[in-house]
């Protein structure tokens, strides 16, 4: 009678293994198909502060698991035009970004930077050029692309509006002296890769002349964030736009894409699982399920070169009144100095 019991209990036991082990294996045979993730790099910092170490219990599941909410009926894939674009700021975070709104299941990103708009050759291949470089989502997804590009050039406002007249425009932006610095440093690597040897920021940023700041050096011009805003603002309403805090972004991300989740009106979906900061990188990396994890590539986050304070200083008082006049225009203030 007892052998019979302890054979009954072993075989449920077995059920119950082989059930949890194939379970296991459908989970690997899912994730292994996701196409753009790659267990990057491992997890550190897992938890963040006390309150936030809890995984809510849909974070087992992944982006993929989630879809169903957006995939209604019988729908079928295809190739859509962007609902909305990361138009720039060049290093104000647009890769960090979108990204980390990819991890939205109603968001699919375009990998590549499209540069459709702001190229006139690539213009001039047409809109369906540009559609069947978008990924494949559901009708009910939205198509992301970013191409920073887009803010400082001249064509590009009338071109999008022509697309889509009301398309949502995202802008990321940093304390501009921070960001011309971190534009320079990409320029000068970019410089000592190929051997070549390159002006100091201070060199370039303050004109030798004048010893007043440099407004035809590039990195200072796309820091003037309203005057770019201003051009756009001839074809949208302000409504339209969403501004990105990027420093934000970098210390505390959450937030920020809540914010972008409720301008985009998608339900909140992005939570504090799928973002851990990582102490190695210094930065938030993504966690879209208990194997997927990465952090964005090592040019994200780059060692600035030290600058002269007095260039600080001179550079911050320059753009002041342009910050105010974009506070004023986005009706979004930064602490800005
Ligand atoms: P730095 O290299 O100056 O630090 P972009 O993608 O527009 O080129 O912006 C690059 C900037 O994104 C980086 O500038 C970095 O500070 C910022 N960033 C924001 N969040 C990040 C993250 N989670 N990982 C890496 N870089 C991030």
């Amino acid at each position: 009678m007892l052998f019979k019991q302890q054979a009954l209990l072993r075989q449920k036991l077995f059920v119950l293994g082989s059930l949890a082990i194939g379970s296991l294996l459908y989970l690997v045979a899912r994730v292994g198909s996701l196409d753009r993730l790659q267990p990057l790099c491992p997890i550190d910092g897992r938890f963040g502060p006390r309150g936030q170490d809890e995984i809510p219990l849909r974070a087992l599941q992944f982006k993929r698991g989630l879809l169903h909410e957006f995939r209604k009926g019988n729908a079928t894939k295809e190739q859509q035009l962007p609902k909305a674009i990361i138009i720039g700021v060049r290093k104000g975070g647009t890769r960090a970004l979108l990204e980390m709104l990819n991890l939205h299941p109603a968001v699919v990103k375009a990998s590549q930077e499209i540069h459709f708009f702001d190229n006139d050759e690539n213009y001039a291949k047409g809109i369906e050029w540009y559609r069947k470089k978008m990924p494949f989502s559901y009708p009910h997804q939205i198509t992301i692309e970013k191409s920073p590009a887009y803010f400082i050039t001249e064509e590009v406002p009338e071109r999008i509006y022509k697309m889509n007249s009301s398309i949502k425009l995202l802008i990321i932006v940093r304390e501009p002296t921070t960001r011309a610095i971190s534009d320079y440093t990409q320029v000068l690597e970019g410089k000592e890769r190929k051997n070549k040897t390159y002006y100091k920021f201070e060199k370039l940023a303050i004109d030798p002349n004048t010893c007043e700041v440099n407004t035809k050096y590039k990195a200072v011009r796309t820091s003037i964030y309203t005057k770019h805003l201003e051009r756009w603002l001839k074809y949208f309403p302000i409504e339209q736009f969403h501004i990105v805090d990027g420093d934000r972004l970098i210390t505390e991300p959450l937030p920020e894409l809540q914010l972008v989740e409720k301008f985009l009106n998608l339900p909140p979906r992005i939570s504090q699982y799928n973002l851990y900061f990582n102490a190695t990188r210094g930065f938030y990396c993504l966690r879209f399920n208990v194997v997927f994890n990465k952090c964005l590539a090592g040019s994200k986050g780059r060692i600035h070169p030290e600058v002269d304070t007095s260039v600080i200083t001179k550079l911050r008082k320059f753009f002041h009144p342009f910050n105010q006049k974009f506070y004023q225009i986005t009706g979004r203030t930064f602490n800005w100095p």
